[in-house]
């Protein structure tokens, strides 16, 4: 909780520092990785980096965070912080990182808002950064802890066992430890850390959602290759992963992270998905396949066409597994027997007490989410993951 003091402070100056937070986290990545380049090179997204989409997530939970400090001094905003953590935790973020964050975020601070940052003002938000770092510090701990590892320790070799393509962009991978030793279970919902040295040396990371069953001793993941438009360049891991690698190879994989996991305890569930957003439903379903689920479950995805629609035949033989299950799938180009278009919910019945998982696209994510509140489902029973920088967070 915020002292009063510093909750009046920052509550006078947040307009201030609202106003100048995209200018102050760009300002803070130039300095962070003039200093410590390999943290560009090693840890963050660089694509994200050049995007300036990662600038706008962590601008925005900053001040999210400081707004729920401010109007609801007596909650603990955890709320805006599961997911960063789990992020964090999936890429071995160190407490011993937090103060050279700190470092470089007020420098930045003091650079932008220059004689408006006095020791007080300084002092306010210095409690709100350590507030929200040591909160975070304190879940990371517990997620390391909850893996059996030691802080930052999550990284493993794993083997491909085999590669498919599930579509012309689409490559799916099977992989096992490469110690031999069983696959540790995971949530279905959840997602590991993918890094790989591209030709620069760098060693970038990014995350793909577990596909399989989460007791299978085997992982899977499938991973859609990002093409450069307009002038933007090719995604570079997803290329690398489309272009190099192969059954025999190893990965380094990252511990099973991630708070968007199924929660299954007789509530009708709805599991939503647009393009390669169906790699966390797929693991959901094959969850609820294997332990014998049988309350009501509506399955919806939406493509551009049933060429295009990642693991189709994995999705539709799970679902034929439940035995209460109600499946649709829409496709923009149309698709014999499916529904044609974008995602409608007009005559789906969605049942009372509904709980709905959502994954794709942010513009099909808050076209979903509209039509399911429309529904009635509870704003509380709508979750969902973004395969990027989380903006409507920043935005909660
Ligand atoms: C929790 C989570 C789960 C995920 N699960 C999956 C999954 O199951 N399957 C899957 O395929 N993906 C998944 N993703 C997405 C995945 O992590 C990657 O983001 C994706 O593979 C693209 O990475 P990349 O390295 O190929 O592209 P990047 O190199 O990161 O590029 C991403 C985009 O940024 C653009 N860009 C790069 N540089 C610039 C620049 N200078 N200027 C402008 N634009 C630029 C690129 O053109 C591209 O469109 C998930 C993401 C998250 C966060
Ligand atoms: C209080 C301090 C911090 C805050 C508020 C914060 C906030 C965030 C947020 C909001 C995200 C995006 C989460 C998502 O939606 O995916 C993120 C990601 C990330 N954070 Fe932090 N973070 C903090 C400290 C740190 C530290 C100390 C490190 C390590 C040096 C770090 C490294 C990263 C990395 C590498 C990512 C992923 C970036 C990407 O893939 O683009 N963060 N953080």
């Amino acid at each position: 909780m915020l002292t009063e003091p510093s909750a009046a402070v920052v509550r006078a100056t947040l307009p201030a520092v609202g106003a100048a937070i995209e200018e102050i986290t760009g300002l803070f990545y130039e300095k962070l990785f003039r200093a410590h380049p390999e943290l560009l090179r090693d840890l963050f997204n660089r694509g994200n980096q050049a995007a300036g989409s990662q600038r706008q997530a962590l601008a925005g939970s900053i001040a999210a965070f400081a707004t729920r400090l401010v109007h609801r001094p007596d909650e603990r905003p955890d709320v805006v912080l599961g997911r960063i953590a789990h992020k964090h935790a999936s890429l071995g973020v160190l407490p011993e990182q937090y103060p050279i964050v700190h470092e470089h975020l007020f420098a930045a601070i003091s650079e932008v808002l220059g004689d408006a940052v006095t020791p007080e003002v300084a002092r306010a938000w210095d409690e709100v950064y350590w507030l929200m770092a040591n909160a975070l510090v304190a879940i990371e701990r517990r997620l390391y802890a909850a893996q059996g590892v030691a802080a930052g320790d999550v990284w493993r070799a794993w083997e491909v066992v085999s590669r498919t393509d599930a579509t012309a962009d689409v490559a799916a991978f099977v992989l096992r430890p490469a110690d031999g030793d069983s696959a540790p279970a995971f949530r279905a919902g959840q997602y590991v850390s993918v890094q790989v040295e591209l030709a620069d040396g760098a060693r970038q990371i990014r995350q793909y959602s577990l596909t399989g069953a989460p007791s299978a001793a085997t992982r899977s993941i499938a991973v859609k290759r990002v093409p450069g438009t307009d002038g933007t360049p090719d995604g570079e891991v997803s290329q690398h992963l489309h272009t190099h690698v192969r059954p025999g190879d190893l990965l380094r994989v990252s511990a099973p992270y991630g708070d968007l996991v199924l929660e299954a305890d007789g509530a009708p569930l709805l599991l939503a998905s647009a393009g390669i957003g169906c790699t966390p439903m797929l693991a959901m379903l094959d969850d609820l396949a294997g332990t014998g689920h049988d309350a009501p479950v509506t399955v919806l995805h939406a493509d551009r066409s049933p060429a295009t629609h990642a693991l189709r035949e994995d999705h539709e033989a799970l679902a034929a597994k439940l035995p209460d299950a109600a499946v649709h799938f829409w496709y923009e180009q149309g698709g014999a027997g499916d529904r044609t278009g974008l995602m409608d919910l007009s005559d789906v019945t969605v049942a009372p007490g509904t709980r709905a998982y959502l994954c794709g696209p942010l513009p099909f994510m808050r076209a979903a989410r509209g039509q399911l509140l429309a529904k009635g489902v509870a704003a509380a029973d709508i979750h969902y993951e973004v395969f990027g920088p989380d903006l409507w967070l920043a935005a909660a």
